[in-house]
């Protein structure tokens, strides 16, 4: 799928769930499910999602030893979903092992998740990372080093920041996936998000997805929200 705007359904029941997905009327979207959700409501939910024709990107961030995560990223490939994620901070051994596990996992004739690392969560800003994380160098320098593991470990792409994609590209190339949460209109609230851009500048930027949760999740009309996002992403530059 070509750039797609990922709705991140962070909802605390089903029933919101359902409610918000129905005024989409049937049409396709590409949805992430977050850890609430999986945690909530499993392997079930992800197979009524695809069933119902979206594409999904599933938002754990693994992050622990490479055994582990080598036979989760198993289990999750087979659920034949569009995207999974590791945090790159579990270092290049982890990142290794986790492309292993999904090509182990991948059935026959299914095309493997695509795999992407996050670099640094974008609720985090440079002060925190040094002052709370013991990371002293700045946070671009982290990122692009982080993003660079990623790509020798076999890792497709990253979640960012879309301040960061060029820095990203300069390091990883422009085909490294990077996909951007923290994505707000001009209008909506921030929240705990620290580094923001809207749609638009985000695809000036070169993002490849962006990841878009409360600001469609929380509106009033969420369906009106994600179209007027959408064409902004999409509109010509
Ligand atoms: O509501 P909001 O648009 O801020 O939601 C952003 C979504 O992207 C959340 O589900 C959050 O967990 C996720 N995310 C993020 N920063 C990252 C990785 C994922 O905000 N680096």
């Amino acid at each position: 799928m070509e750039r797609p705007l990922i709705i991140a359904l962070d909802l605390d029941d089903a029933t919101k769930r359902k409610s918000l997905l129905d005024q989409f009327n049937g049409e396709s979207l590409y949805v992430k499910v977050g850890m609430e959700l999986f945690y909530r409501e499993g392997r079930q939910v992800i197979h009524e999602l695809k069933e119902s024709g979206h594409h999904i990107f599933l938002d754990l961030k693994l992050h622990d030893i490479p055994n582990t995560v080598q036979r989760t990223m198993k289990e999750l490939a087979s659920l034949e979903v569009d995207i999974v994620n590791v945090h790159a901070a579990g270092g290049k051994k982890m990142m290794s092992a986790a492309r292993e596990g999904l090509e182990q996992g991948t059935h026959a004739g299914s095309k493997r998740p695509t795999l992407i690392a996050v670099t640094q969560l974008t609720s985090t800003d440079e002060e925190t990372m040094q002052s709370e994380l013991l990371i002293q160098q700045p946070l671009n320098e982290v990122v692009r080093t982080y993003a660079s593991f990623a790509k020798e470990s076999g890792v497709d792409g990253v979640v960012c920041s879309a301040k960061e994609v060029p820095l990203i590209h300069d390091a990883c190339g422009s085909n490294f996936y990077t996909v951007c949460p923290g994505i707000r209109r001009v209008e909506d609230a921030v929240g705990d998000q620290k580094r923001i851009v809207t749609p638009k500048q985000a695809r000036e930027l070169g993002s490849w997805g962006i990841v878009v949760g409360r600001s469609i999740t929380s509106a009033k009309d969420p369906y009106s929200v994600y179209h007027q996002m959408k064409k902004d992403w999409e509109a010509k530059i």
